[in-house]
């Protein structure tokens, strides 16, 4: 296993110029593929909601919905030895009231859910939480551009920061949130040369999403990019399998086989299991 990945260690990737690769799981299976295919930060996104909860967007989410998550994944990664960054978002409406409010919630995440740090989104408006945060010792990253929590007010799920007003804000509010104390920022759908400017501006790393090449890292969906999510993809998702189909046909290849007395065959029916044998016994 190589290093432990820290919040404090991240910056250092950047300085060494080694780029961070991120991805999301909301379950205990696949936080253990991702952590055995080398993944630095694991994300339990809110973007549960949409990927597995089958919300329209993600502002139903709530704090004990990301809390059974988070646990679920920190279960599923190594516990001794575990490498990646554990990070979980704060969903809508657990940070923006109150900052003490704010720091009660993470602190459940980090205390109850075992998370190792917390991501909230929002520019400078939030830089008082953040600052609440790290007084309490819970580390945060940000998030700009694309803020899905901020789906109406944005009028949907399109780029940002393309006029230069917006791009001039999307820079201090970085610098602001850098100054605040957030050890990593993620920008999403933001044009890759507003992308290049604020990685560049800041000394923490940049995680984009639909953001360009030019960021620290990059972070995507899980879902998205095994291809298990239905539907056309975002056009920044690269699909690096296709499972969907895959695992589509064999469910329909079982029920076939269910039907026409195919399965179990005589090589899945041993006798019945007992509690020595060592045919696994579920539910
Ligand atoms: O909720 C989420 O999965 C996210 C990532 C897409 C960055 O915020």
């Amino acid at each position: 296993m190589k290093d432990k990945v820290t919040t404090t260690g991240l910056s250092e990737l950047k300085r060494r110029g080694v780029k961070i690769a991120a991805l999301t799981a909301y379950d205990c299976q696949t936080a253990g593929l991702l952590e055995e295919a080398g993944v630095d930060i694991v994300l339990v996104g809110d973007s549960v909601g949409m990927v597995k909860l089958g919300y329209e967007n993600t502002i139903p989410v709530t704090l004990d919905d990301i809390l059974h998550h988070v646990k679920a994944v920190g279960r599923g990664l190594g516990r001794a030895q575990r490498r990646p960054l554990l990070v979980a978002d704060m969903p809508y409406l657990t940070y923006e009231l109150d900052p003490t409010e704010a720091a009660r919630n993470a602190g459940r995440l980090i205390k109850e859910g075992g998370a190792e740090a917390v991501k909230l989104e929002g520019g400078m408006e939030i830089a008082p939480t953040v600052k609440e945060l790290d007084r309490v010792h819970v580390p945060v990253m940000g998030h700009l551009g694309l803020t899905p929590q901020a789906i109406h007010r944005l009028g949907g799920y399109k780029i940002q920061g393309r006029k230069a007003d917006d791009a001039e804000k999307m820079v201090t509010d970085a610098k602001v949130l850098e100054a605040a104390g957030v050890f990593a920022l993620v920008l999403e759908c933001v044009p890759a040369d507003l992308a290049r400017v604020i990685t560049r501006k800041l000394s923490i790393p940049v995680i984009g999403i639909g953001a360009g090449p030019h960021c620290d890292g990059q972070i995507l969906v899980t879902d998205d990019m095994l291809g298990l999510t239905g539907g056309a993809p975002f056009s920044f998702v690269k699909r690096y399998c296709d499972l969907r189909p895959i695992a589509a046909a064999a469910a329909a290849q079982y029920c076939r086989e269910v039907r026409e007395g195919v399965f179990p065959g005589p090589e899945h029916h041993k006798g019945t299991p007992s509690k020595d044998s060592k045919d696994g016994v579920r539910g």
